[in-house]
């Protein structure tokens, strides 16, 4: 049945009901969302207020969870494409945006928690055991598809598929996500095609390589001309030491070892092509590639926050030597995940160690140049032929691929 709603104008308008179509409650199936409450204090007759918010705050971080796993799942597909459109890279960078939002909102929300007070936790905390967010499947998959491996968790975290017990699709659904190119998998890939990098092109590691040389060459001459013995000491002590760290780049074998250690996860070739797109990130083409590793480091950057706000909230609730719902050491447990290993773009957070100043970055070639520029509009190269008439109009602007 409708009926007419009247508007501020006067009019009315026609109110659709029920026969019309699914209305509000019906289309987002909030019969079932929020009927999911189940406080356990309260099957046990002792109510304890704040569970209420305990389950919801738990069902909308697995909403959210869902939602950057959509989002993931979408991004991924679009890297495994060999020759990324660059209309493409803007879908990307639109859809690493939201989920860096809908982080912030998750690193927040932990604040709501708080408001419950320890004493209030402790009077249902009981009935949740052996219940933890440690048996959360979408964390995992999200940790996964984004790229934390099993050999980088800390070493009770690397078990942590023994939590599901019988459940053989959720297995199956975490085997999948551990086995499949990550996020960060496809990021490689995408950066080891970053135009510049081949030797018969413009040969950036090339180039990069001869002007880290004249700078640290350049710096220790200024060094060695320090008249103050203690200053003069420390910079040629320093000079010496980033020699050693440019030269774990350069020389491949020491980057391999530093990779199988754990502390690089980049592929060689990836990491010449982030370093390339930081140096040249005014240039048209790389501009929006820039934006999307720096999207990934704020990713990384949330996570990590997330997880300090959730071990922050642990030792304020149970502190930091009860054992953990899931059996965990707790508090401890959760502190040691908080290490660099847990960061997928890790390597991105370190380029900063590789920058030189901008007086030293290789200049671009013109043919590389314009592969890198994107001109707007068309030049009009009008051309006469023998009738006086318009033989040809040309568009001019660069069209290869981020390939
Ligand atoms: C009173 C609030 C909370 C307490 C006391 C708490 C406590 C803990 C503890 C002790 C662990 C370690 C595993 C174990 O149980 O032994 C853990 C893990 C975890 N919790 Fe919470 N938690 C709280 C709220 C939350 C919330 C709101 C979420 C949101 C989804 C959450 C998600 C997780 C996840 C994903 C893990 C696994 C982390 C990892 O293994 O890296 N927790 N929690």
């Amino acid at each position: 049945m409708s009926c007419p709603l009247r508007l501020p104008n006067g009019q009315e308008q026609e109110q659709l009901g029920a026969e019309e179509g699914m209305i509000y409650g019906e289309y987002l199936m909030l019969d079932k969302i929020l009927s999911a409450q189940r406080m356990q204090s309260a099957q046990h007759n002792k109510p304890v207020h704040d569970e209420h918010l305990f389950i919801i705050t738990h069902q909308a971080y697995e909403l959210w969870f869902k939602q950057i796993i959509y989002e993931l799942d979408s991004i991924r597909n679009l890297f495994t494409m060999n020759l990324l459109e660059e209309t493409q890279t803007l879908e990307i960078l639109k859809r690493l945006q939201r989920v860096v939002l809908i982080l912030k909102v998750l690193v927040d929300q932990v604040m709501i928690l708080e408001t419950m007070t320890p004493l209030d936790f402790m009077e249902f905390r009981g009935y949740l055991r052996p219940a933890s967010g440690f048996q959360s499947v979408q964390f995992r998959l999200l940790e996964n598809k984004l790229g934390v491996r099993k050999e980088h968790r800390v070493k009770y975290n690397q078990d942590y598929n023994s939590v599901f017990g019988n459940d053989e699709n959720t297995k199956r659904e975490i085997e999948k996500s551990e086995t499949e190119p990550a996020l960060t998998d496809l990021v490689q890939r995408w950066l080891e095609r970053t135009p510049g990098l081949g030797l018969d092109g413009f040969n950036f590691w090339g180039k990069y390589e001869e002007a880290v040389e004249l700078l640290l060459k350049n710096d220790r001459e200024d060094a060695e001309k320090e008249p103050t013995e203690k200053i003069r000491k420390y910079k040629l002590k320093d000079l010496e030491q980033r020699k050693e760290v440019y030269d774990s780049i350069f020389n491949p074998n020491v980057h391999q070892a530093l990779v199988k250690r754990g502390e690089r996860r980049f592929s060689h070739k990836a990491l010449q092509g982030s370093i390339m797109i930081t140096f040249y990130r005014d240039e048209p083409r790389f501009s929006q590639p820039h934006q999307i590793l720096t999207l990934l480091m704020d990713i990384d950057s949330l996570i990590t926050k997330w997880r300090y706000n959730h071990v922050l909230m642990v030792q304020r609730m149970i502190g930091s030597t009860q054992l953990g719902t899931g059996g965990s050491s707790g508090y401890q447990y959760l502190r040691s995940t908080l290490s660099d290993r847990y960061k997928v773009f890790v390597d991105l957070f370190n380029l900063s160690t590789f920058l030189i100043p901008r007086s030293y970055i290789p200049p671009l070639t013109d043919e590389i140049r314009s592969q890198l520029c994107l001109r707007w509009g068309v030049n009009n190269i009008t051309v006469t032929n023998g009738e006086g008439q318009d033989s040809n109009s040309q568009e001019v602007h660069s069209d290869k691929q981020h390939e």
